[in-house]
């Protein structure tokens, strides 16, 4: 009981203290109160923080971020002297993993991938068959950037090919049909013959599209914007498809 009263006593010493530092103006500041304070106002911040991080994720979805991007660039690129923005260079490689590359036009893009159209007996049509990985660049020289992108390629349904089909010049249309794009040709008048003969057989009606004619689809797993920089520090910035989701980091340049 002698513990009790000693208690109590202290209690009451430090209450009258306390009243005469209040009546001399002094406020009185409780150290453990002030942290426990700070504390909570830090830890509300934080959760604040985390909160709002959580929705900047859930709101600003990476792959959309790099699709948008990408849009942006080719909407800039428009207004500069480049013709064509949407013309990449496609890398494919054959079943010994050896690669090639030429120029092709991409007809569409979207969440689902960028679509070109191309003839499948192609050898690049031939390549993808055996090995269906495709890698592009796009460089758009007035504006100092590069966009490269990589992932599997897929064939585009024949109703959504023949759309971009149709949006094709009727010449263009004329050519994909006398051309077997990359076989040997014993001469130019062979191509120019079975142009006449497919513009007679096409003449006054809508164009088909050959069956040889197909879209496909590039399905990104990782997309990089490259910028030019100052003293060469240039800015990558890549955006790459994870287990967990997209990931978007720097490189070094
Ligand atoms: C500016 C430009 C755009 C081209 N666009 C296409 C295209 O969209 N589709 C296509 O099959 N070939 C296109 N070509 C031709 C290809 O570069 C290539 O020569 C052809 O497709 C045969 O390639 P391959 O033998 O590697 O399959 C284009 C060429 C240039 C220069």
């Amino acid at each position: 009981m002698a513990g009790a009263d000693d208690t109590g006593s202290k209690q009451r010493l430090e209450l009258s203290r306390r009243r005469a530092m209040f009546r001399r103006g002094v406020r009185y500041v409780d150290l453990d109160q002030l942290q426990a304070r700070v504390f909570l106002t830090t830890f509300r911040v934080h959760l604040r923080v985390v909160s709002m991080r959580a929705v900047r994720v859930a709101i600003v979805d990476p792959y959309e971020e790099a699709l948008n991007r990408f849009e942006q660039l080719i909407q800039t690129a428009k207004k500069t002297e480049v013709r064509a923005p949407l013309t990449m260079t496609l890398a494919t490689a054959d079943h010994r993993c050896r690669p090639s590359v030429r120029t092709v036009v991409v007809k569409h893009f979207d969440r689902r991938g960028f679509v070109f159209l191309t003839h499948c007996g192609s050898r690049k049509g031939v390549q993808l068959a055996e090995n269906p990985f495709a890698a592009l660049c796009f460089y758009f020289q007035p504006l100092l950037e590069q966009v490269t992108i990589e992932g599997p390629v897929g064939v585009v349904e024949s109703e959504e090919t023949d759309g971009y089909w149709a949006g094709r010049a009727r010449d263009a249309q004329f050519a994909a049909w006398a051309s077997r794009q990359s076989e040997p040709l014993d001469h130019r008048t062979t191509l120019t013959k079975r142009l006449s003969e497919f513009q007679k057989q096409f003449a006054d009606q809508r164009v088909p599209r050959p069956s040889e004619w197909i879209g496909y689809r590039i399905v990104p797993e990782r997309i990089e914007f490259w910028r030019a920089g100052w003293r060469h520090l240039h800015e990558r910035v890549c955006y790459t498809k994870t287990p967990a989701g997209w990931r978007v980091e720097l490189l070094c340049p």
